[in-house]
C-alpha cells in the first residue's frame, strides 16, 4: 500500500498485517485460474464434506423462518449445546450456557476477548511458532507480544519454568492452543499442571486457552485442557472451540468463548456494536452438530494420523528436510535448515520455489518460526503423495 494510503489508516490497523495462509492461498487460487497445476497445502481447512446431519439442520433452520437476529451472543439452544460440548468434549464439567459467548468462528472469539481486555503496552505471552493471527490482534489492541520460543527438538512444547521467567507486571494474557497451529504439538497433563503452578503464582495472568482441534488429538492420552485440570484457575480462563475444525464447517463462522461472567459480558458488548449475532441458520445447524452423532469425528481422527504418518515419512525422506511427529490438528512444520543458503537464507523465496514447482505451503516466519514451511495435510492421501513428490523432486 502507498505511503499517502497507509497514512488514511488507524494507528491500530497500521500495527496489523495482512493473513500471510491467505495471501499464499490466494496466489496458489490465481495460479490454478491461469491453468497452472497447484497443490494448495496451505490452507487450515478439513477437506471433507459437512455432514449432512448438519446441512439438514441449516435447511430445516431457513424453512423454518429462523432468518432474523438473535440473542447477540447467541440462541439459548446453542448455548446449551455449547456448553454440553465444553463440558462432554473439552471435560469442563461445570461448564454453564451462560458462560458461554457464541461468535463468528473462533477467530472472533479471541479477537473480542483480546480486544475487551488488552490496555496500550499490555504484554500477551504467545508461544512461538504461533497461530499467524494471534500477534496481529494483540499488536492491533495495543498490546506487546512477548514470544515464549519453542523447537522442534521438544515437539514445539514449552517448560513452564520459562514462562515463569517472561511474566511480569505487565502480562495480561498467555496464550495456549494445544493441538497447535502451526506445529501439531500437544500440551500433556503434566505440562498444564505446571503452566497450572506457575499461573497460581502469577494471579494477575489471564489465559486464552484455544483448544480447536481438540478433537484431532493422536496421542493415546484424552483431550485436556486448562480450565478442567485446574477449576481453581476457571475464572481466569477463556477457553475457546468451534465446530470449523471439528466437524468441517469453515464456511459457518461459528466459534464459542467460555469464561468468567464478567468476560462473557464484555465480549457481548463488543459484538452487540460491530458484528451482532453470529449466523443464526449457521447457529442451528452448529446445535445440529454438537448434539448430533459424533462417532464420524473418530473416522476423521483416523484419516488424519493416516495422512500424518504419509507427510512426516515423506518429509524426513526428503535430504535437508526435517519434521518431528506432530501429535495433534493437520499440520507439520518442516525445518529446512541445511537448504536455507540456496534460497538467500529466505524461507520466503523457499515457498515460491516450491509454488513453482506446484505446491503451495506457508513459510514458517509468517508463523514466527524460521527456515522451513508449515505443510496442512488436510487433502486425500493421493493429493499428499504427489506433493511430497514434487517437494521431493523441487528440493533435490
Ligand atoms: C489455532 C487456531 N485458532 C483459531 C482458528 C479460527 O478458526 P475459525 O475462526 O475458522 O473458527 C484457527 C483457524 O485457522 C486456528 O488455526
Amino acid at each position: 500500500m502507498s505511503a499517502a494510503r497507509s497514512d488514511r489508516l488507524s494507528p491500530a490497523l497500521q500495527r496489523m498485517a495482512a493473513s500471510q495462509t491467505s495471501a499464499m492461498n490466494d496466489r496458489a487460487s490465481a495460479l490454478r485460474e491461469a491453468g497452472r497445476d497447484i497443490i494448495s497445502l496451505s490452507v487450515g481447512e478439513p477437506d471433507f464434506a459437512t455432514p449432512p446431519h448438519v446441512i439438514a439442520a441449516a435447511k430445516a433452520a431457513l424453512d423454518a423462518g429462523e432468518t432474523r437476529y438473535t440473542p447477540v451472543t447467541g440462541t439459548a439452544a446453542l448455548k446449551r449445546a455449547a456448553a454440553l460440548h465444553f463440558a462432554r468434549d473439552l471435560g469442563i464439567i461445570a461448564a454453564e450456557p451462560a458462560q458461554v459467548a457464541v461468535t463468528a468462528g473462533g477467530k472472533q472469539a479471541i479477537f473480542a476477548a483480546l480486544a475487551a481486555t488488552v490496555r496500550e503496552g499490555d504484554e500477551v505471552i504467545v508461544p512461538a511458532p504461533w497461530w499467524v493471527s494471534y500477534p496481529q490482534m494483540v499488536r492491533f489492541c495495543g498490546g506487546t507480544v512477548v514470544p515464549l520460543e519453542t523447537h522442534a527438538g521438544d515437539n514445539f512444547r514449552f517448560d513452564p519454568t520459562r514462562l515463569e521467567v517472561l511474566i511480569t507486571p505487565r502480562t495480561r494474557w498467555i496464550m495456549l492452543n494445544s493441538p497447535g497451529n502451526p506445529t501439531g504439538a500437544v500440551y500433556p497433563a503434566p505440562m498444564l499442571e505446571g503452566i497450572a503452578e506457575v499461573l497460581r503464582r502469577h494471579p494477575h495472568v489471564l489465559v486464552i486457552s484455544d483448544d480447536i482441534y481438540a478433537p484431532l488429538s493422536y496421542t493415546d492420552a484424552p483431550h485436556t485442557t486448562m480450565a478442567a485440570l485446574a477449576p481453581d484457575l476457571g475464572p481466569r480462563i477463556c477457553t475457546v472451540s468451534g465446530v470449523s475444525k471439528s466437524h468441517a464447517m469453515t464456511g459457518f463462522r461459528i466459534g464459542f468463548a467460555h469464561g468468567s461472567g464478567w468476560l462473557i459480558e464484555a465480549i457481548g458488548r463488543l459484538q452487540s456494536n460491530t458484528s451482532g449475532n453470529p449466523c443464526s441458520i449457521s447457529q442451528a445447524a452448529s446445535v445440529a452438530a454438537l448434539k448430533g452423532p459424533q462417532a464420524f469425528l473418530g473416522e476423521w481422527r483416523e484419516a488424519f494420523r493416516r495422512r500424518r504418518d504419509l507427510v512426516v515419512a515423506a518429509v524426513n525422506g526428503v535430504s535437508g528436510l526435517s519434521t518431528p511427529v506432530p501429535d495433534g490438528a493437520f499440520y507439520c512444520l518442516v525445518d529446512a535448515g541445511p537448504l536455507m543458503a540456496r534460497y538467500d537464507g529466505d524461507d520466503n523465496v523457499l515457498a515460491l520455489h516450491l509454488l513453482e514447482h506446484g505446491v503451495a505451503v506457508v513459510a514458517a516466519s509468517a508463523f514466527g518460526g524460521r527456515d522451513g514451511f508449515r505443510i496442512s495435510f488436510a487433502a486425500g492421501e493421493a493429493v499428499l503423495a504427489e506433493a511430497m513428490r514434487r517437494i521431493a523432486r523441487a528440493l533435490c
